[in-house]
């Protein structure tokens, strides 16, 4: 599949902003960089070596050197990004023309999809799931046009929960000639996944991965994406040049060094799932509970609206999905001790 054809022309055409770090590192010690108005003197803080004064490196080396080890997957085959939620909009960016081409949303799904399709003047179109959460492709090919350029799906899917069928994943980026992007924020807390980055010959698949989940890195802003190097220089080629910071790249190095750490943290969520799940399984008044291969749970009440705001007077915030799902709430896993106090106030409610 040729990907050049998908992408939007006067993306092809564009002749990238040329930063002054592209080629010259400061840890080019004989270079003296008076290049990029930075302060050469240092900065206000005591930066450990970092040299927060300079400007960080735009092709992110390091950090896809090291992630790339991790991955087992070539560098050039990867971009960094400030959250999975940059990835997004870039990769609507890159491939549809405001005001005129499509992107598909398989719903019911992650809300920002839409909303970065809607910045950006790209028309959605909602296809939803079958009853089990899985691809419907009889609706899709219902709803297909040649103004469609990408289609969003997220496995372990948020808010259900589930993962997509990784062969029905793999069949969608046959039959379709468009980009599939495959979000795996949670993929980390699914027990039976196929992780999709060598899948077949299919070079229109974009996975998006996260240290926002299993890592607990959401605080600092950091995302991937697994594609073709074909489509990852268009990633790189339109990006703002400094897009990751320095405290960002280094702490997730840093993080790559401590993969165990994230096991634990992951096997911690995992346990605690299945706890939730078991006590919400108790009460009476929970008339479904989703399976679940993320680090939270959808669950069926009565009267999502009344509980949701019951359970927060009590300061337990939950989160309302019954727009999405009929009569549904979210919850994600907590500690030992929020999970208990959850389940004791849901009880009292219920
Ligand atoms: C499915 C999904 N993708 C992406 C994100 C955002 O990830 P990031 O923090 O990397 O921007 C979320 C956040 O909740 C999410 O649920």
């Amino acid at each position: 599949m040729n990907i050049e054809n998908l992408v939007r022309e006067n993306i092809k055409k564009l002749q990238p902003y040329s930063s002054a770090r592209e080629s010259h590192l400061p840890s080019e010690e004989s270079a003296v960089l008076l290049d990029a108005n930075e302060n050469a003197f240092g900065s206000v803080i005591d930066d450990d070596g970092l040299m927060l004064n300079r400007y960080p490196d735009p092709n992110h080396r390091a950090l896809k050197e090291k992630l790339s080890g991790y991955l087992g997957i070539s560098p050039q085959r990867l971009f960094i990004g400030v959250g999975s939620d940059e990835i997004i909009d870039l990769v609507i960016r890159i491939f549809c023309n405001p005001g005129s081409d499509k992107a598909m949303i398989l719903e019911p799904t992650y809300g920002m999809y839409e909303v970065a399709c809607n910045i950006n003047d790209v028309n959605v179109v909602k296809v939803p799931l079958s009853k089990e959460f899985q691809i419907d492709f009889e609706a899709v090919k219902k709803s297909f046009d040649n103004k469609i350029k990408m289609i969003f799906l997220c496995s372990p899917n948020n808010p259900t929960s589930n993962l997509i069928d990784a062969t029905s994943i793999i069949k969608l980026a046959k039959e379709f000639s468009v980009i599939v992007v495959v979000d795996q924020a949670y993929y980390d807390f699914a027990e039976e996944k196929t992780d999709l980055t060598e899948a077949g010959e299919t070079t229109n698949i974009i996975l998006l991965r996260t240290f926002s989940k299993a890592w607990g890195l959401a605080g600092i802003r950091c995302g991937y994406c697994i594609a073709d190097k074909e489509i990852i220089k268009y990633f790189y080629k339109i990006k703002l040049p400094y897009n990751l910071n320095k405290l960002t790249s280094s702490k997730i190095i840093e993080a790559l060094n401590k993969t165990e750490k994230k096991e634990k943290l992951k096997s911690k969520i995992i346990l605690q799932r299945k706890f939730l799940s078991d006590e919400l399984n108790k009460i009476n008044g929970v008339k479904k509970i989703y399976p679940s291969d993320a680090n939270f749970l959808l669950f069926e009440v009565e009267n999502p609206k009344e509980v949701y705001t019951n359970l927060a007077k009590k300061g337990i915030i939950v989160r309302d999905r019954s727009s999405q799902v009929k009569g549904c709430l979210r919850v994600t896993v907590g500690t030992e001790e929020e999970n208990q106090k959850f389940i004791n106030e849901l009880k009292k409610l219920l």
